[in-house]
């Protein structure tokens, strides 16, 4: 009962106030790859006269709620903007908090991800994380390697300039070494040396908290991708709005540059 109050208390109708079903949502095509910049933790907190850290940790839960779902829609890969390679610029101990986070969501979470099939990735600069949060998402990918459900790939330390500098020098040193001819580099190889390497492009991009902009995430993959804004902040996103931003990605004509 007070989860069903919490969540109509929590419920911010971005633009109708329809009920999304699981049911109706899934009679229509699910976006394959859903990328998620979730935003808006920091000032939940404030509103409410706390520390920046307990957004993040109320923006954990959410991560919960919204990969359960997902998962259960069909979606293939949700991709999760959990760190960027500019959020080292935030106070230290903030920063702290935020390399703790992956160990306490999969300290409880993990059992769970096994158990629902969820293969868990990490795209971003992993060998620069603190030794600590390497080993927890290092020790969740091995675990849930043999899963062949959906993907949830963290992009942590992430950030996609330095992905694609990344990317332009694998493919110099691998012409150098004879690995790769210079002809050779189309979209698809060039895609290939991304940090998504296999993974299709996202469908759908979301974020929260009423901030229209990339901020340096997957520049490349987001090419075609329909975007969904909500000025609801990512600790106050529910299921629902998950299920409306499908529901208006459905309804749009996607041309891909045709007619
Ligand atoms: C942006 O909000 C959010 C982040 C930088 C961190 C996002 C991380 C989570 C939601 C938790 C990740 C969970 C796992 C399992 C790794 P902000 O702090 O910039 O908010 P503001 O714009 O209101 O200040």
């Amino acid at each position: 009962m007070l989860h069903k109050l919490n969540f109509w208390k929590n419920r911010k109708p971005n633009s109708s106030e329809q009920v999304y079903t699981i049911d109706t949502i899934k009679k229509n095509p699910i976006p394959e790859h859903i990328a998620i910049i979730m935003d808006g933790n920091g000032r939940w907190a404030q509103k409410r006269a706390l520390p920046r850290i307990a957004g993040h940790h109320e923006g954990t839960k959410v991560v919960r709620k919204i990969t359960k779902l997902a998962n259960s829609l069909g979606v293939k890969v949700l991709t999760l903007y959990a760190f960027s390679t500019e959020n080292w610029k935030r106070p230290k101990s903030e920063v702290d908090y935020l390399m703790k986070l992956p160990e306490e969501f999969l300290q409880t979470f993990l059992p769970e991800l096994i158990k629902e099939n969820v293969q868990v990735r990490v795209m971003g600069m992993k060998d620069s994380l603190p030794e600590h949060t390497f080993r927890a998402v290092q020790n969740a990918i091995n675990k849930t390697s043999d899963n062949d459900g959906m993907i949830l790939n963290f992009a942590l330390n992430y950030g996609s300039r330095n992905e694609i500098v990344q990317a332009v020098n694998s493919i110099i040193a691998d012409q150098k070494s004879g690995i790769l001819k210079e002809e050779e580099v189309t979209e698809d190889i060039f895609s290939t040396y991304l940090m998504t390497q296999e993974l299709s492009d996202p469908d759908l991009l979301i974020r929260t908290s009423g901030v229209v902009r990339l901020s340096n995430f997957m520049l490349w993959q987001l090419s075609y991708a329909e975007f969904w804004f909500t000025e609801t902040l990512w600790p106050d996103f529910s299921e629902q709005h998950f299920l409306e931003a499908i529901d208006e990605f459905q309804k749009r004509a996607r041309r891909f540059g045709g007619v």
